[in-house]
């Protein structure tokens, strides 16, 4: 597979200690006042914000800067099948909307997507799903240097297991949720032994001033 260069990628996700991300009826507002504001100065920093088209979909997040300083350069969707709404909230509130989508994409919807003011890129698939090295690789040619990933749990899982991840924020909510129909932090195939899974090494912890979440900072084990 040709090897491309991409942009440095942080996984931020805001969980349950039953690693949840979101209720069964997509309730997912998880995060505190504090994360809320450290989550959006890192949107600041990093300049690109990145998420799964059911994330689009589900809570049509405007995906700009709040509480703090700053804005979002690209705010990027990562949508096989061109499904991104014209009307959806990221094109009104500023940045560049890029819509990653697969090859076969339907030409209409790609075409009402430029008219909304998205820059539309296509990627190769892999098992019907945007082909995620490549995709960050054509974001870096376009100039996006770093990206923060909020979710959803597909996306995330996708890119942790490829080994495309550089570092990953959790914000883990004090409370359980329970499991069933409830949204996990990484979404997909489970690895079939505990020799497998994706080990992380624990860079920092801390206790929210709030006493209700802990923030843990995490990269992934070399070994
Ligand atoms: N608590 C938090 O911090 C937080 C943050 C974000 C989201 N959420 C919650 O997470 C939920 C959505 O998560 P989700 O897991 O259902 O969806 P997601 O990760 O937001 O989006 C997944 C979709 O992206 C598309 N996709 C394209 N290429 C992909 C690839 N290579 N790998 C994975 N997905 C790919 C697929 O749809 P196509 O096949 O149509 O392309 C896939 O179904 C929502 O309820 C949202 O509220 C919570």
């Amino acid at each position: 597979m040709e090897d491309y260069k991409r942009p440095y990628v942080i996984i931020n996700s805001a969980i349950t200690l039953d690693a949840k991300l979101a209720t069964p009826i997509r309730d997912s507002r998880i995060s505190c006042k504090e994360d809320l504001v450290v989550l959006h100065r890192l949107r600041a920093e990093m300049k690109a914000v990145m998420v799964g088209i059911n994330t689009l979909l589900i809570d049509n997040p405007s995906l700009s800067v709040k509480h703090v300083e700053g804005e979002v350069e690209w705010k990027i969707v990562i949508d096989t099948h061109a499904r991104t709404p014209p009307e959806a909230k990221v094109f009104k509130t500023g940045g560049k909307v890029v819509v990653v989508c697969g090859v076969d994409a339907d030409g209409e919807r790609i075409e009402k997507l430029r008219n909304a003011g998205a820059v539309v890129i296509k990627a190769e698939t892999t098992g019907q799903r945007v082909n995620l090295r490549e995709a960050l690789g054509k974001l870096r040619e376009i100039g996006v240097e770093k990206v923060l990933v909020e979710g959803g749990g597909r996306i995330n899982w996708s890119l942790i297991r490829e080994g495309l991840v550089d570092r990953i924020r959790l914000a883990v909510l004090l409370a359980f949720l329970g499991s069933q129909d409830a949204v996990n932090v990484v979404e997909g195939p489970a690895m079939r032994y505990i020799s497998e899974a994706k080990k992380m090494e624990l860079v920092n912890v801390e206790k929210c001033s709030c006493g209700e979440m802990l923030f843990l900072d995490l990269i992934p084990r070399r070994d």
